[in-house]
């Protein structure tokens, strides 16, 4: 792609992060690795990411100097990019003798280029160990910190540098400086999500050829919007949709419905008995989410017969999560891709994530720009293992009856009063255990249901909603009503941590 903001990666946790901010700038932009750095073509500007690395060290991770140059067009190193620059403009880096990671004030020493609009004194974000130690001559120092350290450099019309993270939230008007930048950067390439649709169609088209590419579909929004986008690449398309009889009310038929809208032809593959089976008398939560990933790929890969290709929706947060952390969360995907068999996949070149680089709401905006309808865009989200993580303890086809039913009952009752698109997840779980109650003139002893509603941003944490109290009495009413073998409902008011969001 011509024109673009390139992003060189050194390694840095927010390197992502960068490219989505010149995105939500308007800009196009695409990351490379730093040996890739001709592959740019003609950049509209160039942006050296942060790194865990020090320039240091040896072996340091480095950039064609010359060949940056020579391309003639504003050039912004960020942290350890600022600090390559440094040395490669003739100037010095020094190590620091602890790691500089937090808050601390920018104080522009001028209000022009980068720092035009900026306040007098902002909170940045720092995170770095090396500082610079002596400039290059010519060089000209932008900004200062509190400590009069400098923390922003000119060295030349086109080069600068800032020793501050501005794609973080955290860095104030870290928003402003990158904007400043990029309005110096040469004709830049606009980011509109339609166009850059028809820049992933074109990626997989000539990374696809002629092969045929399987993907899972499970009617969320990922998977959804990956499926779209490989039919719009007009590329030969096998989705399979294994059906773990784990899904809620309906869900079967209404993904198998969606997708002939969009469509799509997709297999499914009913599997619901077999899952029950492998589950039967099974209690440990760990040992149901083996089981049922395990079991889903193997009903997948069998499925798919001779893969040729596979095309996953991972996302950027995934591939941060899985890269660097033990999470739970990472472990239980991590577990449900069976990592050795999509290892070797990949290992063999015959993976291809194309949303590897957008965050949830950018995928979205793509899944709309093509169609997806809203309603399925904005869905919440549901984990893998289905309704296993929402029956605690053992699953039996009755408990799996309730759940469904009081579940269908609460998600209507927050589509009808408006709640469905302020709450970021909702559900009805069956607790295993039964209650004494009267139904009629009746001793009853039925199940319990606890429904809960959550807001979060990450699902790392996550707090209750304050669902109105006639709304909560209306849902409980129809669910005592309607739904055979339950006399209690409960509303769960646990914020995450320490509970989690599901019950298992
Ligand atoms: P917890 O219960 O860990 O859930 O607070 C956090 C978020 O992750 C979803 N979740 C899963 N998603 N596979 C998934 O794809 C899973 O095994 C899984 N377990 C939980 C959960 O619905 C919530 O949004």
């Amino acid at each position: 792609m011509e024109r673009q903001i390139a992003v060189i990666d050194f390694g840095s946790q927010y390197t992502q992060l960068i490219v989505r901010r010149i995105r939500e700038l308007g800009y196009f932009s695409k990351l490379y690795q730093p040996e890739e750095l001709r592959e740019t073509g003609s950049p509209a500007a160039i942006i050296l990411s942060g790194g865990p690395r020090s320039t240091l060290e040896e072996g340091a991770p480095d950039i064609d100097f010359d060949y940056l140059k020579s391309l003639d067009v504003p050039v912004l190193g960020v942290c350890y990019g600022m600090q390559l620059l440094n040395i490669r403009w003739g100037g010095q880096v020094k190590p620091g003798n602890s790691r500089e990671y937090g808050p601390a004030t920018l104080v522009p020493c001028q209000a022009d280029t980068l720092f035009q609009g900026v306040s007098r004194e902002s909170q940045i974000w720092m995170s770095h160990s090396d500082t610079v130690s002596a400039l290059p001559e010519g060089a000209e120092v932008l900004a200062r910190n509190q400590h009069d350290v400098p923390v922003a450099i000119r060295w030349t019309d086109n080069f600068f540098g800032i020793q501050f993270h501005p794609e973080v939230t955290h860095s104030e008007e870290g928003k402003t400086v990158l904007r400043n930048f990029l309005g110096l950067a040469k004709d830049p390439h606009e980011f509109r999500i339609d166009s850059f649709k028809d820049y992933l169609v074109q990626e997989i088209r000539e990374e696809v050829g002629d092969r045929e590419v399987v993907c899972g579909v499970s009617g969320g929004v990922d998977s959804t919007v990956l499926a779209v986008l490989l039919k719009e690449a007009g590329v030969k398309l096998n989705p399979i949709f294994v059906d773990t009889g784990l899904l809620r009310k309906d869900e079967g038929d209404e993904v198998e419905a969606q997708f002939r809208e969009l469509g799509v032809e997709i297999r499914r593959i009913n599997a619901g008995e077999k899952f029950m089976g492998r589950l039967a008398g099974v209690t440990d939560p760990e040992e149901k989410r083996r089981r049922i990933g395990d079991l889903f790929i193997d009903i997948f890969f069998e499925s798919a017969g001779n893969v040729e290709l596979l095309a996953q929706g991972t996302l950027y947060p995934d591939v941060i999560e899985s890269a660097t952390s033990g999470s739970i969360a990472s472990k239980i995907k991590t577990h449900h891709n069976r990592v050795d068999r999509i290892l070797e996949l990949k290992a063999e070149g015959k993976v291809i994530e194309p949303l590897h680089e957008l965050f949830k709401d950018e995928v979205r905006a793509l899944g709309e720009a093509m169609g997806v309808p809203h309603a399925l865009v904005h869905r919440h989200p549901f984990p893998g293992p289905g309704l296993a993580v929402r029956v605690p303890g053992e699953i039996t086809e009755d408990k799996l009856r309730i759940t469904r039913e009081a579940d269908a009952i609460f998600i209507n009752n927050l589509r009808e009063s408006g709640w469905y698109d302020q709450v970021w997840q909702a559900y009805a779980a069956v607790l295993p255990v039964r209650t004494v109650g009267v139904k009629g003139d009746e001793r009853s002893y039925e199940f319990a249901i606890s429904l809960r509603a959550v807001v979060s941003e990450d699902a790392m944490t996550a707090s209750w909603v304050e669902l109105p109290y006639e709304l909560l009495g209306k849902i409980s009413n129809d669910i005592l009503n309607k739904v055979p073998g339950v006399n209690r409902v409960l509303y769960d008011i646990s914020t995450k941590p320490p509970a989690s969001i599901e019950w298992e």
